[in-house]
């Protein structure tokens, strides 16, 4: 049966950077997102007993084999989990460039999972769905619950994975991003992540993260966003202090993500708008503002110079079914 799926890309307030386990991605702390409506990627999968192999095709994208490798590894836990041996074809299209610190990787493993798993009548329910992602892309587990999200790092693989924390109606906030750059970055995080450990400061990152995740959870709960402001975004400084000060260093940001940081700081010094913002492994800034500010942060973001597209997202739901087809 040919299935397909959308699974949108998610914003971490509080970040997963670090691996107790990197095989199977048990993370090193909790970690809390929200998924984001217009970033995200749809994936058709079909098995067919006649095919030889899988064949994958990303449209508009340039994909290299370790991409490719990645797929058909995803499709092998798939395989395993259904008992069946046969190969699949996958068409997967993401609204967005990948490698610019925007989640590809959640969107696109929550999007074909999701689509295998159905199109061989397999329905794990939201929890196993979940660990399944977390096996191929730590913040794709993240993509599977609707709305903000808590990633539980568990005692283990068997029960480290994310849960809702409150519906996408909860609290209206909007991430909008600042595309700074169109080019994939030269580390991915998946290598990122094995550095962590090499920073002097990263015990100390681990420290603190348990008494972070309280705080904000406490935050979102109060929809105090000065509260929550100031905790994400100094996660976000503290997830890249670990990254400048890994061996080698790991310098994810371009002239222009500097540049919208202390825009955004100033704005909020001079009483003009109140956003804050956070950075993933890449040189895209999400800034996070209330949706009633959105197409005001829209239009001051637009003329800092080096920016070079928008995307304005409001909290969505996970990975689901669609009826319309890429192949
Ligand atoms: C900085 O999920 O991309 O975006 O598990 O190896 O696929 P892998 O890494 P990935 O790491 C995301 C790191 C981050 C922070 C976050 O999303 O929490």
């Amino acid at each position: 049966m040919k299935v397909t799926a959308i699974g949108p890309a998610n914003i971490a307030f509080i970040k997963y950077w670090g691996k107790v386990d990197p095989k199977v991605r048990v993370p090193q702390n909790n970690s809390i997102s929200m998924n984001l409506s217009n970033l995200y990627t749809f994936s058709t999968v079909e098995f067919d007993p006649l095919l030889k192999k899988d064949t994958i095709h990303f449209i508009n994208d340039n994909v290299n084999q370790p991409e490719i490798n990645r797929v058909v590894e995803a499709l092998d836990i798939v395989r395993r989990k259904a008992k069946v041996k046969s190969f699949a074809k996958v068409i997967t299209k993401n609204n967005f460039p990948k490698a610019i610190g925007i989640a590809s990787s959640a969107s696109g493993f929550s999007s074909i999972i999701l689509a295998a798993l159905t199109s061989l009548g397999v329905d794990l329910g939201k929890i196993e769905l979940s660990k399944l992602c977390r096996v191929i892309s730590g913040s794709a587990c993240r993509s599977i619950p609707d709305g903000y999200v808590e990633w539980d790092k568990g005692t283990g693989p068997q029960d480290s994975y994310a849960r809702q924390i409150y519906p996408a109606s909860y609290w209206k906030i909007c991430d909008v991003v600042a595309i700074v750059s169109k080019k994939m970055k030269k580390i991915s995080s998946s290598q990122g992540h094995l550095l962590a450990n090499s920073s002097p400061f990263f015990k100390a990152r681990l420290a603190g993260m348990s008494q972070k995740v309280k705080d904000i959870k406490l935050a979102i709960k109060k929809r105090d966003f000065s509260q929550f402001g100031k905790i994400m975004e100094q996660d976000a400084l503290n997830m890249h202090a670990i990254c400048l000060t890994s061996s080698p260093s790991l310098i994810y940001w371009e002239p222009a993500t500097i540049l919208v940081m202390k825009e955004v700081i100033n704005w909020r010094e001079v009483g003009d708008v109140e956003s804050y913002f956070t950075i993933d492994a890449g040189p895209s800034v999400h800034v996070i503002c209330q949706e009633s500010d959105a197409k005001k942060v829209a239009e001051k973001l637009k003329v800092i110079d080096g920016v070079k597209q928008i995307v304005v997202n409001k909290p969505a739901r996970g990975a689901h079914l669609v009826t319309s087809h890429l192949f």
